[in-house]
């Protein structure tokens, strides 16, 4: 077997990758009963080989705060059905009506579009069953107390005053095109894609037991990665591969969307990205326990393709 030291980054990030994915499996539900069609839609979005980055964030944010494995399983899959739930509504004809996702046909296509909402209202509340899991795992009240933290956290980043929020700002940005200004922008990025990166990282801290202060430290850091997350997404939608990225280039155009990149140029928003998360490493090397897999992963997203 080979050691961790002889392995390089990628080597690492798929063995992660692949670790994250026998995780989520186990929260899978059955496909079973008169409701099969429409857990088979839900697993057909989740099992479709996303990168895994927000459950990556949660596990590597707790593993850096001291955290030990099980409570954290729970929730790490709970995120990755929101996320995959975000997607197979945002995907749908009436948001941007996009056939193509992770290299395979969208949700709506292959079930139909009634089968792709229900499937995501379906992630959605299976999400919080299988976070709340994570109590059977508590045997301290300070552990229900990080538990019951964590639990709030999901939901507020997730909901208005977070992801869903931001998707409201950026269908209605469609419309406004020349009112569209940076602060606007900056709101749609902060709530559609860098709330459930926060949430990613500050849940990893509360369950590892991080304090306030650092909690606080995390969700800014986390911040930065969102939010140059989403550049590079909308830069890849105009200079990506289809082929690689498993999705459509294009669909910003399509859908009249203003973004960072529209505004300031590919250049501009490159050089963002870089600033925004090299600002991000510099808040993770300032914790006691460096973890150097993160810092790493951190920057590896400035270059990312897919
Ligand atoms: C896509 O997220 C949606 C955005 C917030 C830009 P990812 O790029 O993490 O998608 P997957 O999970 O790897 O497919
Ligand atoms: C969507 O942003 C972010 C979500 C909350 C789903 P995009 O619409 O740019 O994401 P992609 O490009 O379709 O993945
Ligand atoms: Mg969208
Ligand atoms: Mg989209
Ligand atoms: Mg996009």
């Amino acid at each position: 077997m080979k050691t961790v030291n002889c392995m390089s980054f990628d080597d690492i990030l798929k063995e992660k990758t692949e670790q994250i994915e026998a995780v989520l499996k186990t929260f899978l539900p059955k496909e079973e009963g008169f409701q099969k069609t429409v857990v088979e839609a839900m697993n057909y979005s989740v099992l479709s080989g996303g990168k895994r980055l927000r459950p990556m964030l949660m596990a590597e944010t707790f593993s850096m705060f001291g955290g030990h494995e099980e409570p954290i399983e729970p929730f790490m899959a709970a995120l990755e059905m929101i996320h995959s739930y975000s997607l197979v509504h945002d995907d749908l004809p009436a948001m941007d009506n996009d056939e193509f996702r992770r290299g395979r046909k969208t949700t709506h296509v292959v079930y139909g579009e009634g089968m792709a909402v229900l499937a995501g209202d379906g992630l959605l509340n299976y999400a919080y069953e299988t976070a709340s899991l994570a109590f059977e795992k508590a045997g301290t009240l300070e552990e229900y107390q990080r538990i019951a933290q964590a639990l709030c956290i999901l939901g507020k980043k997730s909901g208005i005053y977070g992801m869903v929020g931001g998707q409201c700002a950026d269908i209605e940005a469609e419309e406004k095109q020349e009112d569209v200004t940076e602060e606007m922008i900056l709101f749609i990025h902060e709530h559609k894609t860098a709330a459930l990166i926060q949430c990613a990282m500050m849940i990893g801290a509360i369950l590892a037991g991080a304090d306030r202060e650092q909690v606080a430290a995390i969700e800014k850091c986390a911040l930065s990665i969102g939010i140059a997350f989403q550049i590079q997404d909308d830069i890849l939608d105009i200079t990506g591969n289809q082929e690689v990225l498993g999705k459509p280039i294009g669909s910003d155009e399509k859908n009249n969307k203003i973004t960072y990149v529209t505004i300031h140029g590919v250049e501009k928003s490159a050089k963002t990205v870089a600033d925004l998360s090299r600002e991000a490493i510099r808040i993770l090397t300032s914790f006691p326990k460096r973890n150097l897999f993160l810092e790493k992963l951190v920057e590896q997203l400035i270059y990312r393709e897919k």
